[in-house]
């Protein structure tokens, strides 16, 4: 038995007692005695029900407190999913959006894809291509190959002439290659030029002193050269192979002249003003790099000053510029032709076209 329960027991008791006691001492009716002795039971009950009636009004607080919680927390949570929803609306929009684009794409996609040969076809495109490539490059090293033995046939032919018995500078790249170096031997062999004049020093410059000694003709060469740097390399050259009395390196500034309205850079007339008798003009420079038609000057300039039997050598051929300088002579001076040679880096030979014979009849 709970505590209450004890005392609402004890106090129904004590009630009753009193009520009983009561009726005794007041001599009340019977009615009046029962009426007084139940309503003890009956403000018990009362009170009770009161009691539990705010029992359960205290829990069903409680309870609309969680309640009110969790309305909230929901409340929250909808207003988050809307905003979830209004986001997931946007990208929805934005896709749309992107649908035509992206269905263009993928057509263009499609159709470069279907334009594309198919595997095995590009397969054996890149096998017969890469064949090809193969047998060009086969063919260009055998060429080249080829080609170098050329020249070094040349250079054997060219140390067997010139009775070498030192070291020689290097040929080709900017030097001239053996193929012309051979084909200056045997000029000079056979036109034994009295003056040669070099325009450009270097390797030729020792080779020229050489192959007019070694075939004793009373011959020397005047190399025009503007570098100065050179001029000193090429002339410790000859020093180092006893040619002095062969070679002359002068230094000739580059200089302007002006030629048919056009001005070029040329060697320092003070260089080569006074030569003449000119047996062998050998034109390697100067060097392309300083303009159009940079060696065009050298025939205009010394035209005057060859024999009548003079050969004027011009390099480089190959290049398109000295193509080009090579028509201007001509054209200049129709009294001279040219042969040209298939030579590393092409050349031209240029002669005095010989005059018909007098009385001579066809
Ligand atoms: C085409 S090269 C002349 C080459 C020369 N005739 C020969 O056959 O060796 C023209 C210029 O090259 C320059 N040169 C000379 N010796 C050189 C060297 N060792 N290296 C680079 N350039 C040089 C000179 O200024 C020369 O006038």
């Amino acid at each position: 038995m709970t505590p209450t329960r004890a005392w609402v027991l004890l106090a129904l008791a004590g009630w009753s007692a009193a009520a009983a006691a009561y009726s005794v001492l007041a001599r009340a009716s019977a009615g009046t005695t029962v009426v007084l002795v139940a309503l003890g039971p009956l403000v018990a009950g009362l009170v009770q029900a009161h009691r539990q009636h705010r029992t359960v009004l205290a829990r069903l607080d409680r309870q609309r407190v969680l309640l009110d919680r969790q309305t909230a927390i929901l409340e929250s949570h909808a207003v988050r999913s809307e905003q979830r929803v209004a986001r997931v609306d946007e990208h929805v929009e934005g896709l749309a959006d992107l649908g035509p684009s992206l269905a263009t794409d993928l057509d263009a996609l499609r159709t470069t894809l279907d334009a594309l040969p198919h595997r095995e076809e590009f397969d054996a495109k890149f096998r017969a291509t890469a064949a090809d490539i193969i047998t060009r490059t086969r063919k260009g090293v055998a060429v080249d190959l080829l080609l170098t033995f050329r020249q070094l046939e040349a250079l054997h032919n060219l140390y067997a002439l010139g009775g070498v018995d030192r070291p020689m500078p290097p040929t080709r790249g900017w030097a001239s290659s053996p193929d012309l170096l051979l084909l200056l031997a045997t000029l000079v062999e056979r036109e034994e030029p009295g003056l040669i004049v070099e325009c450009g020093s270097g390797t030729s410059t020792l080779w020229l002193g050489m192959l007019l000694r070694r075939f004793e003709i009373k011959g020397r060469v005047v190399s025009l050269e503007h570098h100065e740097p050179f001029v000193e390399s090429a002339w410790a050259t000859v020093l180092r192979h006893d040619l002095a009395e062969y070679v002359e390196v002068r230094y000739a500034p580059l200089e302007p002249v002006e030629l048919d309205g056009t001005t070029y850079q040329w060697y320092s007339r003070r260089a080569w003003d006074h030569l003449d008798g000119i047996g062998l003009l050998f034109v390697d420079g100067p060097p392309g790099e300083l303009g159009r038609h940079a060696r065009f000057p050298a025939f205009p300039l010394l035209v005057d000053r060859l024999t009548p039997e003079a050969v004027v050598v011009l390099d480089d051929l190959i290049r398109p510029d000295e193509q080009e300088v090579l028509e201007r002579w001509l054209a200049a001076r129709p009294g001279y032709h040219a042969d040209r040679v298939s030579l590393e880096k092409n050349a031209a030979l240029l002669r005095r076209t010989s005059p018909p014979a007098q009385g001579r009849t066809s």
